[in-house]
């Protein structure tokens, strides 16, 4: 049973145009078949209904896989409001579908920063009893600015790094005021998603946007964590010459030993063809890059907020900048260059593309769908939680399975072997 009848879903939403919902459910169908995973689970939890009653609030890219994660939830009992985390991910049709199959929406794809701050907003003011969070916006707007909700919160999960870096810091200073699952430390999770998803997607949104060639070009991937790995093994394979920058000296010496070249910004600013950020951190291409660049140099981010290319030292450095494709800015500078920013440095995979590949959301989202009932059902503490290391195995052999593989057991002597120290 729909708790939010779908009248009441259309009543309370605020989104583009209902009309459009048909292309939506297109979309969502289509993910829906190629996700076994979360559609295994779906089956599980719509009979023992783990969030029967509660209603819960959703902060992700609302594409169509964020939205069989959100029906996976509503058949697991819940009342679910969605609002989007990033004002121009959002794909309107699958918003529509949403709402036309009970979920209430709050989004629009390219709204200012004012009404994306009322959406979050508004699916806070839907009272929910759960989090479903990416970049940690709904946790962090509910202590600042609405800490008398944070005693009815049971608890949630949270997606991606930079929402775990602000969540982490909340936790230090012990002001974190209720029980967050750190999905994105899984194994299932970042080692995929992280890697995998986003090496694929942000390369099929650079090559969407530009249409231009990575063979030959030179590709500077900054950072190197799971995203940056993820970027600099597909441009590889693209046939870019690959530079990383770094700060941390062990992921740095890994970026040498996987035969990338390491240097710091500045210098590879002079050589790139195309940047890609990958850092959860600010002005990482500063104006000191961005002034001794190569004209037509093409500037992209996959961290998850805007704030990694400096846009404040663009402005700064150039006349005026214009349109030029979708999702494409060029940018005059003063000294006669063009430098072009995608997406205007928002995620260029989610934006300029359909972001990661569904098999990949498939895992990242079994991990969220398990995650939150863990947290539901062991009423767990306030703090931020490490994803018990058994879901993963669970989600990985699910996997495994759906591609037709299987693996090994550990015989009884091995077991004893390994557990034994004589
Ligand atoms: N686009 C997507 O769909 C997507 C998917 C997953 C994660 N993310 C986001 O991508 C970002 C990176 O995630 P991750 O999991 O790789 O994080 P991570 O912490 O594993 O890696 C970040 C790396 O950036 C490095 N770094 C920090 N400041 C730097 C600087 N000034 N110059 C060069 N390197 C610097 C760090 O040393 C670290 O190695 C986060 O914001 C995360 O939320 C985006």
């Amino acid at each position: 049973m729909i708790l939010t009848t779908i009248q009441d879903a259309a009543k309370l939403s605020q989104i583009r145009d209902l009309a459009l919902a048909p292309r939506g459910h297109e979309k969502i169908d289509w993910a829906l078949a190629h996700m076994p995973i979360l559609r295994q689970l779906q089956e599980e939890f719509s009979q023992t209904r783990p969030f029967a009653g509660m209603r819960i609030g959703v902060c992700l890219h609302i594409e169509a896989k964020t939205a069989c994660l959100a029906l996976a939830v509503q058949a697991a009992g819940a009342e679910v409001a969605i609002a989007a985390s990033n004002p121009l991910s959002t794909q309107d049709d699958v918003v529509a579908a949403l709402v036309e199959r009970g979920i209430v929406a709050f989004a629009k794809r390219g709204v200012n920063e004012e009404e994306f701050a009322r959406q979050i907003d508004q699916v806070l003011d839907f009272n929910p009893q759960a989090l479903i969070d990416d970049g940690a916006d709904l946790s962090s707007k509910l202590h600042l600015h609405r800490p008398e909700q944070a005693n009815q919160i049971i608890g949630g999960c949270e997606e991606t790094t930079t929402g775990i870096t602000r969540l982490s810091a909340m936790a230090r200073s012990g002001e974190l005021r209720y029980p967050m699952m750190a999905v994105n430390d899984a194994y299932c999770k970042h080692l995929f998603d992280n890697r995998y998803g986003t090496g694929q997607s942000a390369w099929e949104g650079i090559i969407r946007a530009t249409n231009l060639s990575v063979a030959g070009s030179t590709a500077v991937i900054v950072g190197y964590g799971f995203v940056g790995k993820g970027l600099a093994m597909r441009a590889r394979g693209l046939g870019a010459k690959v530079i990383v920058t770094e700060v941390n000296p062990v992921r740095a010496l890994e970026a040498v030993m996987d035969g990338f070249e390491v240097m710091p910004i500045v210098e590879a600013a002079r050589l790139g063809d195309f940047f890609v950020t990958a850092t959860g951190n600010v002005a990482v291409i500063d104006e000191d890059a961005l002034a001794v660049m190569k004209d037509g140099a093409i500037l992209t981010n996959a961290g998850h907020f805007d704030v990694e290319i400096s846009k404040p030292a663009l402005f700064r450095l150039s006349l005026h900048k214009k349109k030029v494709r979708e999702h494409v800015e060029q940018y005059s500078m003063k000294d006669g260059r063009s430098l072009y920013l995608l997406a205007e440095g928002r995620l260029v995979n989610l934006i300029c593309a359909d972001g990661h590949p569904v098999e990949v959301m498939d895992l990242t989202f079994a991990m969220q769908f398990l995650g939150l009932e863990y947290v539901i059902r062991h009423r767990l503490e306030p703090g931020l939680h490490s994803m018990p290391v058994e879901l993963d195995m669970r989600v990985a052999k699910m996997r495994l399975s759906a591609w037709g593989m299987k693996l090994d057991e550990l015989t009884p002597e091995q077991s004893a072997y390994l557990n034994s120290w004589k």
